[in-house]
């Protein structure tokens, strides 16, 4: 490996984020996840051991991603790849029945979420005058479909967000929209049963989506990208 990249992951405990985790150690890259899951972060925490960290990180808690960025941004400094992967799914259903909290959770975790890692992470990046942000969209980011508004409105929301922040961002950095595709994980087991089977496995994913995120720079910035299949 030519250059060892500090990386951070949201929603490392599980599905893409955790094989993210998994492979960006094993090619010797410095890895800061978070998530809710206070045991497997603690597992993780004491697999890897330094220079690698992992916390309990609520990212629709404000002031739990200011400490954690400052923890971390005061441990390894700003990342070179920062991957806003953290989110979740509305329990399948028409928008009318959606209950107004499940909704409201969704969009503090999948849009302020995201948000709140950007705002405290980013301005080290600036500073420093490189980095890749990668926001997790969805298909569901570019297309719709039924009993799912709720996930459907806030990747939209990556999408513009995200295409906006590239707009801003000086040269050295990007921002980009990722559609990883369709995996079979808790949240996509969640949403289509069995049928998640079919998918590939979050390991097989990571064969092709860990090159692909290790390559972005610069000229990425504000393309909306997906993982090749
Ligand atoms: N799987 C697919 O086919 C697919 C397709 C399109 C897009 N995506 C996107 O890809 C990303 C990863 O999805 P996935 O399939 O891996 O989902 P997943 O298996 O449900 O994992 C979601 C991860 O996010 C974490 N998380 C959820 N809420 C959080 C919060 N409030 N604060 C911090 N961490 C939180 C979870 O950990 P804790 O519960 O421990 O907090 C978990 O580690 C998401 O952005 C998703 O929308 C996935």
């Amino acid at each position: 490996m030519s250059s060892s990249k500090r990386i951070v992951v949201t929603g490392a405990s599980r599905g893409l984020g955790r094989v993210m985790v998994e492979s960006f150690v094993a090619l010797g890259h410095v890895v800061s996840g978070c998530a809710r899951a206070t045991m497997v972060m603690q597992q993780l925490h004491e697999r890897f051991g330094d220079p690698h960290d992992f916390q309990t990180v609520d990212v629709s808690d404000e002031r739990q991603v200011q400490r954690w960025a400052r923890q971390v941004l005061d441990r390894v400094g700003p990342p070179d790849l920062l991957l806003n992967n953290a989110a979740m799914i509305n329990q399948k259903s028409p928008l009318w029945r959606v209950p107004t909290d499940e909704f409201s959770r969704l969009v503090d975790v999948n849009v302020k979420g995201v948000f709140h890692v950007i705002h405290h992470f980013l301005p080290a990046m600036i500073e420093r005058g490189s980095g890749v942000v990668v926001n997790f969209s969805s298909g569901w980011g570019r297309s719709t479909a039924t009993d799912v508004a709720p996930y459907c409105a806030t990747k939209w929301a990556i999408e513009g967000l995200t295409q906006a922040l590239a707009e801003e961002l000086p040269a050295g950095l990007a921002a980009v929209p990722l559609n990883p595709g369709i995996i079979n994980t808790e949240m996509l087991a969640s949403c289509f049963a069995d049928d998640a089977a079919a998918y590939p496995s979050p390991e097989e994913w990571a064969r092709r989506a860990v090159p692909f995120l290790l390559a972005l720079g610069p000229d990425d910035n504000g393309r909306p990208l997906t993982v090749p299949d």
